[in-house]
């Protein structure tokens, strides 16, 4: 097993999921439409190439990552686009003949940003053309349409275009899962790494996602995540093991690969044949030199707040970095010093718990950063 370090893993480099894997496949059988939710870098993106490379006999799948599009158009043309990709196409040109049929026979002229212009003179927007293709779909197989940082791109059409095109995709896609002929023929998979209710609750319009069936990805357990690290480094003992793993405390694959990086660049640094905990710390100090790693994390509570819910989130985050906790009370106290409301301050903490960042797991009046590697990072780089 191969360690990528940053990109989501495809092949021989996937450590099995089988649990998120199993739960993703229900909600698809039992017709529901999944909502994968977790922070950046927990896995998804991985886990829906697994399920893109080796789809269940019965479904064609298509994966379209729509984080750059900040536009309705914009979403529906990267969707189209990943519908006529050529590796898709090749894949699946059997399955799907009297879709591509029909698009031949209407052939399209011209796939620009507003829509789609028909041979025989009709011009349809995108949505409406999506729609007329699926239906055409005459197949035993079911196709599973996954798209990735969903909640990015409502985000951004809400900050580029307006609220209004963004209630509409929300509300298009909303219709879509609601039509037996579109839901008979495909099913809907959804990512993000921020959170879709937060996003959604700024517009008031829960009632167009709340369908959606919510799967968590979550960290790996103990075991698995010792088994991970042994496997991605197999002259480190379980003693080490346990002791890095105390260390990350957020199992998330991603973290146990940086560290073991670094682990192996101080092994081959100094010739070590033996891995002890100084080591294991060293490693960890190392891992926190990348700020390639941690900046979005950063970068996120920046773009996503205005300015003084911007500084109320950095403060907290620089506390929780120094003391450790922060009580619910103290919270109160920092969003009257940045004259904040308190239901707005409460909506911060939510979308911060929400984006991965802190936790109020073991008592709910007490918060805590949920990796203890970027609350190093953050006490020495954003708090001091
Ligand atoms: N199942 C897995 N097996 C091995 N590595 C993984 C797995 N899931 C995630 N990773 C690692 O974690 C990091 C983030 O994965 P990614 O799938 O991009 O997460 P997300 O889409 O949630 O941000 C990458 O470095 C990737 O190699
Ligand atoms: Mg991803």
């Amino acid at each position: 097993m191969k360690n990528v370090v940053g990109q989501a893993v495809r092949g021989k480099d996937f450590w099995d999921r089988k649990s998120e894997l199993a739960k993703i496949w229900q909600a698809i059988e039992n017709g529901t439409h999944p909502l994968l939710v977790a922070p950046r870098r927990v896995g998804k993106t991985s886990i829906m190439y697994k399920i893109l490379d080796e789809p269940k006999d019965d479904y064609a799948v298509v994966y379209v990552n729509t984080e750059s599009a900040d536009s309705e158009n914009d979403f529906w043309h990267k969707l189209f686009n990943a519908l006529m990709d050529e590796e898709f196409k090749n894949k699946n040109k059997l399955v799907l003949k009297s879709f591509y049929a029909r698009i031949k026979t209407i052939s399209i002229k011209k796939i620009s940003t507003s829509g789609i212009e028909f041979d025989d003179g009709k011009v349809l927007d995108y949505a409406e053309a999506f729609e007329e293709l699926i239906k055409e779909i005459d197949s035993d197989k079911k196709l599973i349409i996954m798209m990735d940082e969903f909640a990015q791109t409502i985000e951004n059409i809400i900050k580029y275009a307006s609220i209004r095109e963004a209630e509409s995709l929300l509300k298009t896609h909303r219709s879509l899962r609601q039509n037996p002929k579109i839901t008979s023929k495909v099913t809907f998979v959804y990512a993000g790494s921020i959170g879709l209710e937060s996003v959604v609750a700024k517009l008031d319009a829960m009632k167009f996602i709340n369908d959606l069936n919510s799967i968590k990805v979550t960290p790996l357990s103990k075991d698995e995540a010792a088994e991970f690290a042994h496997s991605l480094n197999t002259l480190i003992k379980s003693d080490e093991i346990f002791y890095l793993l105390e260390r990350i405390e957020w199992l998330i694959p991603f973290y146990i690969q940086l560290i073991i990086q670094e682990i192996h660049a101080i092994c081959l640094e100094k010739s070590l044949h033996v891995i002890s905990k100084e080591t294991v710390d060293q490693a960890i100090e190392h891992a926190l030199d990348h700020r390639n790693h941690f900046e979005h994390w950063l970068a996120r509570i920046k773009s996503a707040f205005e300015k003084d819910e911007f500084k109320f989130a950095k403060e907290i985050l620089n506390l929780l970095s120094d003391q450790g906790t922060l009580e619910s009370k103290e919270i109160s106290n920092l969003a009257d010093k940045y004259g904040l409301e308190h239901e707005v301050a409460k909506e911060i903490i939510h979308a911060l718990v929400y984006d991965g960042y802190i936790n109020n797991n073991e008592n709910p009046k007490i918060y805590r950063f949920n990796s203890p590697i970027l609350k190093l990072w953050w006490y020495k780089n954003v708090a001091n």
